[in-house]
């Protein structure tokens, strides 16, 4: 395995999760393994010859619409992304940029930290330990969703008037 690359076996898992998908997009894909996991392929190192050499944190050359799944690896740490002669991303800007996916698209983001995101915009609906081998840095595999903010308020709203519904009625049997 190339430095920084998927640990084996974890594309043939991930994608035994999502059978339903149809458009997956790799971002920060290096030399991921397509055979293993088809799709179109993000990266900032135009030698790596991805289908979109662009940065994560804006991602304005990639139709993001058309995708329903994303994977993501990003550099951890800026040990991590010197190697890769690349700055450290941010984090919440590249789920910023995501917020440009359909409604129910799933984002598998692999790292060391949880990034930051709108919980108006996604959905946190698994997250998963990793440990490789020992003396191996932890990884966690975060599951996001791509969340519809007009649903969650109207269930909210939905919710409060129940409650408040609840309430009169313990009013009027006082
Ligand atoms: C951890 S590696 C990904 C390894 C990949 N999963 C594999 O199996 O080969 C990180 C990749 O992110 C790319 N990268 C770093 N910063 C980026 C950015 N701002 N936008 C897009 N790609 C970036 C690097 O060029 C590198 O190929």
């Amino acid at each position: 395995m190339d430095y920084g690359g998927y640990p084996a076996g974890y594309l043939r898992r991930i994608r035994a999760l999502f059978p339903d998908k149809t458009r997956t997009l790799h971002l920060f894909s290096g030399q991921v393994d397509l055979s293993a996991f088809p799709g179109d392929t993000v990266d900032i190192n135009s030698d790596l010859k991805p289908t979109y050499i662009d940065d994560a944190q804006t991602l304005t050359r990639v139709p993001l619409e058309q995708y329903d799944l994303v994977l993501a690896d990003p550099p951890y740490s800026i040990e991590d992304a010197d190697h890769y002669q690349t700055t450290m991303i941010k984090r919440n800007v590249v789920m910023r940029a995501l917020q440009r996916l359909p409604l129910g698209a799933h984002v598998v983001w692999l790292d060391q930290v949880l990034p930051m995101y709108r919980k108006d915009a996604f959905e946190q609906e698994a997250a998963i330990g990793m440990w490789k081998s020992t003396n191996h840095r932890f990884r966690g595999i975060t599951i996001f969703k791509r969340r519809d903010a007009a649903v969650s308020t109207n269930v909210a709203a939905a919710t409060r008037r129940r409650a408040d519904r609840n309430q009169e009625l313990d009013l009027v049997g006082d």
